[in-house]
């Protein structure tokens, strides 16, 4: 059976871009549907980041979705940088008028999303097959997909591809249209969830000569690990006992003890930085990670997807209340000035505390003066700090 259905703005996919878009476009009267192919399970069940920025928390409060975030999650005013065996603490509250950061799991945020689209009418629907996206450069785009076993076709004004780095949305732009600018790193993160308490009250980046390691949190009893790594990193070599013993190596400090517990979960992620130029053509508007890709070292994925969608959601509203496309033509522009922003930091952050397999003694020594420097001059740690709470939305 073929069925049709329409709407003001269709958004393929239903992360934290598609899920933020919809809602924040309901709080202003205007219609939507997300079609995910996912099941709300497996989003909801998946462990993803879990930093956000000031301004990520702000904007979840005035949506109304902030009450568990506000009671659940941990509010952290700074980070700690290990090297050498000694750790120094970058005061964010001090460095940036008392700014801070919220420990709180994506998944949990979008089980609230999810909720809150559910209560209020709103249409998500997952276990969509076979999306794909049409006509976008003229006035009638279309999403068709297939769900139980139902040919379907969306016609909206606009389409929101918020389907991630492997969805569908950004190869369906003609060719010749896009720039894409990447860097490959050539090492990975072996990333482990653990039944332990966090060792640190707040997050800890090392600078190790056996590689990068960090510890995060999920929960006051569920800590957040990970390992510098190759880049195919065979998980299945490293055992839980051998991930421990790595992790007590490249963490150790003076009088500081890691903590231990049963691993949860493991996996190896790759690390990448990418952008495409520009992220809109015709009625196909780009967000989040279907744009560009951050490494993780800054801790930016989610909270720079909430951004763009925050510039979308702000561009249409104002089309669907005066008629005016001005800042929907200038939804890419606006977005990559802060994109652009955000992947010099995650780069940077990654360069500093990285070892790199074609590096030299003096590539070594020049990392290691640049954490002396951003640990013991104040302009610098506020450069970080600024960067790590979160730069100012336009
Ligand atoms: C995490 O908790 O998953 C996490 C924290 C900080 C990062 C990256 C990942 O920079």
């Amino acid at each position: 059976m073929q069925i049709s259905q329409r709407t003001q703005v269709g958004i393929v996919g239903a992360g934290p871009a598609g899920l933020v878009l919809s809602h924040l476009l309901y709080l202003q009267g205007i219609d939507s549907v997300v079609v995910e192919n996912r099941s709300r399970q497996y989003v909801e069940g998946r462990v993803r980041a879990g930093v956000l920025e000031q301004g990520t928390v702000d904007l979840l409060t005035d949506m109304g979705v902030g009450e568990r975030m506000k009671a659940e999650g941990l509010v952290h005013y700074g980070i700690e940088l290990r090297f050498g065996g000694q750790g120094h603490r970058i005061d964010f509250q001090d460095l940036t008028d008392g700014k801070g950061i919220t420990i709180y799991s994506q998944h949990e945020v979008l089980k609230v999303l999810n909720n809150a689209r559910v209560a209020t009418g709103g249409q998500v629907l997952f276990e969509v097959e076979n999306v794909s996206v049409h006509d976008f450069d003229n006035s009638k785009p279309k999403i068709r997909y297939e769900k139980d076993g139902n040919a379907c076709e969306l016609t909206c004004d606009f389409i929101a591809g918020c389907d991630g780095f492997h969805g569908v949305c950004r190869p369906s732009i003609p060719s010749g249209v896009l720039t894409e600018y990447v860097r490959e790193y050539p090492f990975g993160w072996l990333g482990i969830l653990a039944d332990a308490p966090p060792s640190s009250e707040e997050l800890i980046y090392t600078y190790h000569d056996r590689g990068f390691a960090l510890l995060s949190m999920r929960t006051p009893q569920i800590s957040r690990l990970y390992l510098q790594c190759d880049p195919d990193e065979d998980i299945d070599a490293w055992g839980d006992e051998r991930i421990w013993q790595e992790l007590q190596i490249r963490l150790s400090s003076t009088g500081w003890k890691l903590t231990e517990g049963p691993i949860l979960q493991k996996g190896v992620t790759g690390m990448r930085s990418f952008v495409v130029e520009p992220m809109q053509y015709g009625r196909l508007f780009l967000a989040g990670d279907s744009a560009h890709i951050v490494p993780p070292t800054g801790a930016k994925g989610l909270n720079l997807a909430v951004a763009d969608v925050q510039v979308l959601a702000r561009a249409l509203a104002r089309f669907y209340a005066t008629g005016n496309q001005c800042q929907l033509n200038n939804y890419s522009h606006n977005c990559l000035r802060r994109v652009w922003k955000v992947q010099r930091f995650s780069w940077w952050m990654t360069s500093m505390l990285h070892r790199f397999p074609d590096e030299n003694p003096f590539d070594q020594r020049r990392q290691l003066a640049e954490l002396d420097y951003v640990t013991s001059s104040r302009a610098a740690a506020k450069t970080l700090a600024e960067n790590y709470v979160g730069l100012p939305m336009q």
